[in-house]
């Protein structure tokens, strides 16, 4: 089966065309996805009438299931999350600051894959930011100050009794459940620059949100540097910004990108399905 690859307009991704991801891929076609989607960090097919059958399917040839530490499957699906917002939910927006997914694990998960059931006609973009070109752009002198540094990765922030949703969340009427836990309070060290497992490529890994701290420097010097390295790994040029329609499925390599979630759909009922691959 012949596969277009056409790189969007932004820092990163690429549409991916000419598969029915309703039939199993052959090992040559998963070969040559995986190239584009480590090239590109972000890939998108369109048009994908897929059920949770062939999300699942699809999702194992890039690895296992990574399972989720803090969000409910949905009812009859181990592996598959239903990102659910009703038309008149009033909860804050899921996912609407930078991250990559779970970098406060051991063993962060490398893909996340969305398919988009039902999407409303304005707004709901997902926002990708190139962290191979934060760092290759990045001044010399912030590069310098970040070499060698472990961040202090937590999910405390989001996902503790006392975090954005946690017991606050409860009776908010969120779509999908989250599931808060003490653990969240755990921290994990992640180098700030890291290679790239597969490409040897170094990336910056990670954001300020997830990231709660740098190792070994003194506060004064920690806070300085979590905030000039957002301010450079969030600018516009780094960017890419998803615009979904119905039936597009987008995987990201979250060694790669940092992602978020936007709203500006109020009144339209939004549904995604997610897996994340180990
Ligand atoms: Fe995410």
């Amino acid at each position: 089966m012949t596969i277009s690859v056409t790189p969007t307009k932004g820092a990163c991704g690429a549409f991916i065309d000419g598969l029915d991801l309703r039939q199993p891929l052959s090992p040559d076609t998963v070969d040559a996805i995986r190239q584009a989607w480590l090239q590109h960090h972000v890939v998108v097919f369109r048009d994908q009438q897929i059920d949770d059958d062939d999300l699942e399917r699809f999702s194992r040839y890039f690895g296992d299931f990574a399972g989720d530490p803090y969000i409910a499957p949905m009812a009859g699906r181990e592996n598959v999350i239903e990102l659910r917002r009703a038309a008149d939910e009033t909860t804050p927006i899921f996912a609407d600051a930078w991250h990559t997914d779970w970098s406060f694990g051991a063993t962060p998960p490398a893909a996340t894959v969305l398919h988009g059931i039902t999407i409303p006609p304005h707004g709901g973009n997902t926002d990708f930011i190139n962290q191979h070109e934060v760092l290759a752009q990045m001044p010399a002198e912030l590069r310098q100050r970040l070499q060698g540094k472990m961040a202090r990765h937590s999910a405390r922030l989001a996902y503790a009794p006392d975090g954005m949703y946690g017991q606050q969340d409860k009776d908010r009427g969120r779509g999908f459940t989250i599931l808060t836990d003490e653990s969240a309070y755990n921290e994990q060290l992640h180098p700030l620059i890291r290679q790239h497992p597969e490409t040897g490529e170094e990336a910056i890994f990670g954001c300020f949100g997830y990231i709660v701290g740098i190792a070994d420097v003194s506060a004064e010097e920690e806070q300085q540097l979590l905030t000039d390295l957002y301010q450079w790994q969030t600018r516009e040029e780094f960017q890419y910004h998803h615009q979904w329609q119905p039936g597009m499925l987008v995987m990201w390599d979250n060694r790669s990108v940092l992602h978020k979630a936007n709203g500006g759909y109020e009144g339209y009922e939004r549904v995604l399905h997610r897996t994340v691959i180990a």
